[in-house]
């Protein structure tokens, strides 16, 4: 079996990545892939219906090569940050062009599994919940949800101290003139996120080798 990890950050190396690499190693006796859309030219779905006679959308950019991965794999994990309280536009578009594959009982992508992964600079569970309404949407079985703080690009913009607007201004204490590290979200300070990532991997792995789903 197959697992295809998908990070939506335009940043590489960041939370979201570095999360959905989490997930991605802890899968155990099933081929993974990585597949990050920074950089990538991927349009949003252009309503043309071009893709209802065949499943096939027509438009050409890099989303032609990444079909082929879609359609291979056997479970997704995908992840996203939280750019105003909804999943990021470049992650919005990959998954609007999934529209090519659900017509006449396309077969796909349904019956698949899928890990939500959601990043946020205050709020990491709104991508999340996107991502579980699209899996949903598209018949994949979600099987859990991993989530963990990121952070904001206002910590190293430069203007994190006086910027009345940003992220950090908000959660400086009275008299602090400097962004400290402590203050900066990191992966690596959120020990219980590492393992529940190393959890759902292994869940994961055991559903792709014929567990039965876990009694609810
Ligand atoms: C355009 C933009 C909008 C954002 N909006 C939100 C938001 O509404 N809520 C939130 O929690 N974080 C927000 N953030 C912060 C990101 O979610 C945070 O930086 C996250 O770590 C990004 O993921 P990455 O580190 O993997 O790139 C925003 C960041 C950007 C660049």
């Amino acid at each position: 079996m197959r697992v295809l990890g998908i990070s939506g950050s335009p940043r590489r190396g960041q939370t979201t990545e570095r999360l959905v690499q989490r997930v991605l190693g802890a899968i155990k006796g099933h081929e993974t892939e990585f597949v990050s859309l920074a950089g990538l030219n991927i349009k949003p779905c252009g309503a043309c219906l071009g893709c209802t006679g065949d499943n096939t959308c027509v438009l050409t950019d890099d989303m032609e090569a990444l079909r082929p991965l879609l359609e291979r794999a056997d479970a997704y994990v995908i992840g996203a940050p939280n750019y105003f309280s909804m999943l990021n536009a470049q992650m919005h578009a990959l998954m609007e062009r999934w529209f090519q594959f659900r017509h006449r009982g396309g077969e796909a992508v349904r019956g698949k599994l899928g890990v939500a992964i959601g990043v946020g600079g205050s709020d990491p569970n709104a991508p999340a919940v996107n991502i579980e309404t699209f899996f949903r949407y598209n018949g994949i079985e979600c099987i859990g949800r991993v989530t963990a703080m990121g952070a904001n690009p206002c910590y190293v913009c430069g203007h994190g101290i006086t910027c009345r607007d940003g992220a950090v201004f908000a959660r400086l204490a009275p008299g602090q003139t400097e962004i400290t590290d402590e203050m900066v979200p990191d992966l690596s300070k959120q020990p219980e996120v590492i393992a529940r990532a190393l959890r759902i991997g292994q869940l994961l792995s055991q559903r792709l080798s014929g567990a039965s789903p876990p009694a609810t």
